[in-house]
């Protein structure tokens, strides 16, 4: 088994363990992604990936991070999808979409005016959380249990679009401090009801979620989650390695198939905790409780990558500013690696 096996999760064959990692372009509309996102997807679709997956996308305009990112709450944005869904599968690729909601990190502006909070006039919406706790200077409001019982009909509902639109699979993002991480996290979680307080609690908006979604989708569709495999607060209420493996049992038994195991989302990681493959051993830890697993996290190298899958520390290689600075990474990984791969025919002369 190397980086270029093929991958099967239940119906779906990815043909090499590449992936796309998610990776916000803040390019968006009114949620509906672009021609920016057809070539931003596309490109790394004709660059050789097994899987490429869409950056988080919004289940309802609240889930929103930024006025540019991208949602699936609509028609118009579902169409759009399926654009970019049809050319990722004329190049072979496999397409994913991440589905998410930003919780108490949302109404902020571009990333180019430093993400500072909207104003009214620009368009702020009341942020909601798991609890009034304050996330980035922003105290949002918490949410009732009514209003969690409706947003885990969205993600079912916009997993229900993305099955429409073609998707061959559904990530629920549940890292980097948006809304699943700010339930599952006692360092924001303050409920006193069904929804926090201890570890099944804190993990029912999320366990919920994935039934909801796993309902609406083909039994045949693979079905993956993303969190933080520790958030790096070294506090009795901090999310550890050993929280993660729990609740990864708790998935795979609702149907969960792989969990890619990332970090952080409330504070800046230090610099020392971040080096090539930091994340590997979390995606190797998790993978022991029997769970498919993802890792990623600078890995830059096709070596570096082949080993990972190798040794079996993780099933998948989720690579993200690689392949920016490279969309054909997977073609060029095969060639360091002496693996025959697919060029496509519009450039093989260049090969
Ligand atoms: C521009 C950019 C946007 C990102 N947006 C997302 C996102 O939408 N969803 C997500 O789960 N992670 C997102 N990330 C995190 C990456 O997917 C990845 O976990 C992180 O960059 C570490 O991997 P790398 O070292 O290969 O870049 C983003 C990263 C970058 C650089």
């Amino acid at each position: 088994m190397n980086l270029f096996s093929p991958l099967y999760l239940r119906s779906l064959t990815l043909k090499n363990r590449i992936v796309v990692s998610p990776m916000q372009q803040y390019s968006a509309n009114n949620g509906i992604p672009g021609n920016w996102h057809l070539v931003h997807l596309g490109s790394r679709a004709v660059g050789g990936a097994g899987l490429i997956l869409t950056e988080c996308t919004a289940v309802s305009p609240e889930g929103l991070a930024t006025l540019n990112d991208v949602g699936i709450w609509n028609d118009e944005q579902q169409e759009a999808w399926k654009n970019i869904v049809d050319f990722v599968h004329e190049q072979e690729a496999k397409i994913g979409i991440q589905l998410w909601h930003s919780g108490g990190k949302g109404s902020l502006r571009h990333p180019n005016q430093r993400m500072k909070p909207l104003t009214d006039e620009e368009g702020a919406w009341t942020v909601k959380s798991s609890s009034a706790t304050e996330i980035n200077g922003v105290i949002p409001q918490e949410m009732t249990v009514a209003e969690i019982h409706e947003l885990t009909q969205k993600f079912a509902d916009a997993a229900m679009r993305a099955v429409e639109a073609g998707f061959d699979t559904i990530e629920l993002h549940a890292g980097h401090g948006y809304l699943f991480h700010q339930f599952y996290s006692a360092v924001i979680n303050k409920r006193n009801d069904e929804y926090g307080g201890s570890f099944d609690n804190r993990i029912r908006f999320l366990v919920e979620t994935v039934r909801a979604v796993r309902k609406v989708i083909p039994e045949i569709m693979p079905l993956l989650v993303r969190i933080s495999a520790v958030d790096y607060i070294d506090t009795p209420e901090g999310w550890t390695l050993e929280d993660s493996a729990a609740l990864s049992e708790v998935l795979k038994e609702n149907g969960v198939d792989l969990i890619t195991a990332s970090g952080g989302g409330f504070t800046n990681v230090s610099k020392d905790k971040v080096f090539p493959g930091y994340q590997v051993p979390f995606a190797a830890a998790i993978k022991k409780t029997g769970i498919l697993t993802g890792a990623v996290g600078m890995i830059t190298e096709a070596q570096q990558a082949d080993e990972i899958i190798t040794s079996g520390k993780a099933d998948l290689v989720v690579i993200a500013r690689e392949h920016l600075r490279d969309p054909y990474f997977a073609i060029h990984a095969a060639k360091e690696l002496d693996v025959e791969t697919e060029i496509p025919w519009q450039y093989q002369r260049a090969f």
